[in-house]
């Protein structure tokens, strides 16, 4: 901080959607900043990777660098946001800032879930912070909620949309009726789709997510490669219309379950059939939304814009407040956790229970319903509803079956059994059936 003018000078490494979000909010803020902090928060520099761009923020040509390291050990900044992405060069420049005593704010998920426990514990060990609320569920202040206004609960079930582009593709196939292919379309005109397409249509984004609330809550981190993690790429247009008839919406969410009475946990992203009556069911378009429910509070849902430049850097600039609030002297610092992080273990296949939908075209001949039906049983799999379409063009027929409560290790049995049976023509299509009423008996 300069002594003189009473200011704390941010650097901003990645000066891209978020990042301009953050300097302009910034500037046109530092009025109403200074009346709430006392002291004048300003963005000073930022760091890109390609100097000649045209942006769409002009800014002193002097104030812009294409060496993020420089920001970093610049004397004259106090505290950096890493708004890059990316994760070995932002995972390096933020060590470096915690090791020059710089607090770092950070949107970056993907970092976060694969060096979140050697990040913290180094800021924790040089005395400073590492911010992330942006980092979930964009413009939802979900960490703070989670950390500091549900400090007094214990969380069994936590579940969502964690990822806007999936849901936008989602909303419009179901509303539409358009195919998955020309949402897509539309999707990537208007700049819904990240570079790499994979983090949004393979769930894996909302699986970073959906790791952070996890270490949130339960105070344990879970490897990406030991959670379930299925995009929206094979619901068809078929599946979301008989979802519809059976009372529900196919979303894509985030589920972390614990069941305290044994203390084992699961993480999955993966479509789901969520009931209507459900808010996240009626959580469209663009939008996140979180439902958590606590022991003590019962449960609160928080919907909102999870992405785009302006409610993403609000969410930045409420981590620079608290950030510099700790600078002054003017609050405690939160704990990273509210929870003592217990020896929790992760739940097996059997003890993850649900009901299931599975969509199967077939051929259509006489006691092919009656010999699926029976290989179900086998794996101890029963059918709550069936409906069959035949399809004249080859003489086959779809299947839809939901089944009673049974549970993952069951069904994957079971669905590899069924892609043996003759007349079963193509791999079948799994989708779980989510109940937050039934969470409670896995
Ligand atoms: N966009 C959102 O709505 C949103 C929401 C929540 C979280 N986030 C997270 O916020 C972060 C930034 O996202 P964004 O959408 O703002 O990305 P973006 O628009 O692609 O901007 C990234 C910026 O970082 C710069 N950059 C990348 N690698 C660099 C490097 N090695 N050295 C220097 N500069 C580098 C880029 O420079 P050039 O411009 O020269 O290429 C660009 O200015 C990501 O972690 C993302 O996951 C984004």
């Amino acid at each position: 901080m300069s002594n003189e003018s009473q200011t704390i000078r941010v650097g901003i490494l990645g000066f891209g959607t978020v990042g301009q979000g953050t300097w302009k909010h910034l500037v046109e803020n530092a009025e109403s900043l200074k009346k709430i902090l006392g002291v004048e928060v300003l963005p000073v520099r930022a760091s890109v990777r390609d100097l000649t761009k045209d942006r769409k923020l002009a800014i002193d040509a002097d104030a812009l660098t294409d060496d993020s390291m420089s920001i970093v050990d610049d004397p004259g900044v106090d505290l950096i946001c890493e708004l890059m992405g990316g994760i070995e060069e932002a995972r390096v420049l933020t060590l470096r800032a915690f090791a020059n005593g710089k607090s770092v704010v950070t949107a970056n998920k993907a970092l976060i879930c694969e060096h979140g426990e050697e990040l913290f514990s180094e800021a924790e060990k040089a005395g400073v912070r590492y911010a992330f609320e942006a980092s979930v569920a964009g413009g939802i202040p979900i960490i703070k909620v989670l950390r500091e206004s549900l400090v007094a609960n214990e969380f069994p079930l936590i579940y969502g949309i964690l990822n806007g582009t999936s849901n936008y593709i989602l909303t419009r196939m179901e509303s539409e009726g358009a195919t998955f292919d020309d949402v897509l379309a539309d999707a990537r005109d208007l700049g819904y789709v990240e570079a790499d397409e994979a983090l949004d249509l393979d769930g894996v984004d909302a699986a970073h997510k959906a790791v952070i609330l996890a270490y949130l809550a339960h105070g344990m981190w879970i490897s990406l490669k030991d959670i379930t993690v299925e995009g929206i790429r094979e619901i068809s247009n078929e599946d979301l219309l008989a979802a519809r008839k059976l009372g529900c919406k196919i979303k894509l969410i985030g589920v972390i379950r614990r069941n305290f009475e044994n203390n084992h946990i699961s993480v999955g992203v993966h479509p789901a059939l969520v009931p209507v009556g459900e808010i996240i069911a009626r959580t469209d378009g663009v939008y996140n939304g979180v439902s958590l429910t606590g022991t003590v509070v019962g449960t609160v849902v928080l919907t909102g814009r999870g992405a785009g430049q302006d409610p993403t850097a609000g969410s930045v600039i409420s981590d620079i407040v608290d950030v510099v609030k700790g600078m002054k002297g003017m609050n405690s610092q939160p704990k990273l956790l509210h929870v003592t992080p217990d020896e929790c273990t992760a739940a097996t296949a059997k003890e993850i229970c649900g009901c299931f939908y599975l969509r199967l075209r077939v051929d259509d001949r006489p006691g092919q319903l009656a010999q699926i039906a029976e290989c179900l049983a086998e794996r101890e799999v029963s059918l709550a509803t069936v409906s069959q379409t035949p399809k004249d063009e080859d003489r086959s027929a779809q299947i839809i079956l939901t089944t009673h409560q049974t549970n993952e290790h069951s069904i994957q049995l079971a669905i590899e059994a069924l892609k043996q049976l003759p007349g079963v023509k193509e791999s079948p299509v799994l989708f779980r059936m989510f109940d937050p009423n039934g969470f409670e008996n896995q």
